[in-house]
């Protein structure tokens, strides 16, 4: 029967426990992989140069800038220490148009310091040279807290001339060209990075940060088998999971599909079974494939069906939630050009809920493989530690964070792990970086 047909396409997206496991050993190896190998395996383990979480102690004025989200985010953020360690946070957000994101490495650094410049003005604070913490949610090849090389692009983004390149100095140089104000950059943070310090400010008991959106990535504080540094924070960048060929066991032809039409093919393929930028983009493919085979739509292929992008994240939250109703669903199809029938609108749901399902799953299968190395590198039985998280997927959508934390319930019996969604994003990490960074150089002196 028609029913039939479908169930067996959407098979191919439930995964047994059995397979969560070998994610989860698939992971665990790619995490050993990563640290011996030194950022030239697909899991690329990067060090951050951040070894220690907030201690309360912070105090100051800091600029912080977040770039690599949804948008583009420059903040003020300013500590008060004392028995209630308090912070106090002014920002405003900036779009970053996709023909900046894809334009050259220049113009996009320049637009930025344009933001910047819009902010600074804004606040009345352009003649001070403030301390800054830089934001930039991509994989860089660290040698100080400071310096840090674009490994690739992710996400969206493809400007000329950064790959291979030291961030911090095209900032600083775009600063320069603009001549107006100066900043003093003193530290580059990966977003997850930036989430969990600022959750670990609130809870001490943070030692990895998640983010769960555009993109998917996890950090976690390392031991260390070194006299000076006892811990490091290290940037996994897990998305690269599966660039060597080892998560093909689940890859289904709708992700291929996907990867291949993606800016980056080959690359970052964990990420895209797993983030908000693709997980619309796995549902048209299997709508696109059950409408050519007349289960759906009445056969017709239309021209909504087949432009790329039109299933935004944000339409599988709204579809996915429980409280609408199958008539709601239809208006919703109906507002991106999409014809259905009451059985249309129920596939479409499945479709978006058994790939939004498998995503929460993997995420938690990798959870499970990083909660379970802390355990063992600090020889415990048990362990509890908290997880920093971030991202739309994770806080917008309707299942995502259960079934997420149910997996690495699951999956690592031996862990209590508490799932903190940070409230004022990644930028409150940055000034706390860049406070302990400043802090430390002026002891020093
Ligand atoms: C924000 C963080 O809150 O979440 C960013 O400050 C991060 O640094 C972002 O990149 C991730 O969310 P999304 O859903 O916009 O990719
Ligand atoms: C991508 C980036 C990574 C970032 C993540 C979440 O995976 O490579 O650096 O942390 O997206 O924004």
């Amino acid at each position: 029967s028609q029913r039939r047909k479908v169930d067996e396409r959407l098979l191919a997206f439930k995964l047994s426990i059995e397979q969560l496991r070998l994610v989860k050993a698939t992971m665990r190896a790619g995490l050993e992989a990563g640290l011996k190998m030194k950022g030239s395996s697909a899991v690329k383990m990067l060090p951050s140069y951040v070894c220690r979480t907030p201690d309360g102690k912070e105090c100051g004025k800091y600029l912080a800038l977040d770039l690599g989200g949804t948008n583009f985010r420059v903040l003020l953020v300013k500590f008060r220490k004392g028995l209630q360690p308090r912070s106090r946070l002014y920002h405003k957000i900036y779009t970053i148009p996709q023909e900046i994101m894809q334009g050259t490495g220049e113009d996009l650094f320049d637009h930025i310091v344009d933001c910047i410049s819009d902010f600074l003005e804004y606040m009345g604070i352009k003649n001070v040279r403030l301390p800054a913490g830089f934001t930039f949610s991509f994989p860089c090849e660290q040698t100080a807290l400071d310096t840090g090389m674009l490994v690739s692009w992710t996400k969206g983004y493809k400007a000329t001339d950064c790959e291979g390149h030291n961030v911090v100095s095209m900032l600083r140089e775009a600063i320069k060209r603009r001549n107006e104000f100066d900043l003093d950059i003193a530290a580059l943070i990966n977003d997850t990075v930036g989430t969990m310090m600022s959750c670990a400010y609130e809870d001490p008991q943070c030692e990895i940060g998640l983010i769960a959106g555009t993109g998917t990535n996890l950090c976690y504080m390392e031991e260390m088998a070194d006299n000076e540094v006892q811990k490091m924070c290290i940037n996994t960048e897990w998305g690269g999971l599966g660039d060597d060929g080892s998560l093909d066991h689940i890859i289904t032809s709708y992700d291929v599909e996907v990867d291949q039409n993606s800016i980056n093919s080959g690359k970052q393929r964990f990420e895209k079974l797993t983030s908000g930028m693709y997980l619309g983009e796995v549902v048209r493919q299997v709508l696109l494939d059950l409408t050519r085979g007349g289960l759906l739509f009445k056969g017709n292929v239309t021209e909504p069906l087949k432009k790329p992008g039109i299933f935004e994240t944000k339409f599988l939250s709204q579809i996915e939630s429980d409280h609408l109703a199958l008539l709601q669903v239809r208006s919703i199809l109906q507002g991106l050009g999409l014809d259905s029938t009451s059985d249309d609108s129920i596939i479409v749901k499945e479709v978006c809920e058994v790939v939004s399902r498998r995503a929460a799953q993997l995420c938690g299968a990798g959870m499970a493989a990083v909660v379970d190395k802390i355990r063992e590198n600090r020889g415990l039985d048990h362990l509890n530690i908290t997880v920093g998280v971030d991202g739309a997927l994770y806080k917008l959508h309707p299942h995502f964070s259960g079934v997420l934390r149910e997996t690495a319930k699951v999956l690592a019996p031996q862990c209590v792990v508490t799932f903190l969604p940070s409230e004022e994003g990644s930028g409150k990490g940055a000034a706390l970086i860049t406070a302990v960074a400043r802090k430390k150089e002026e002891m020093q002196l």
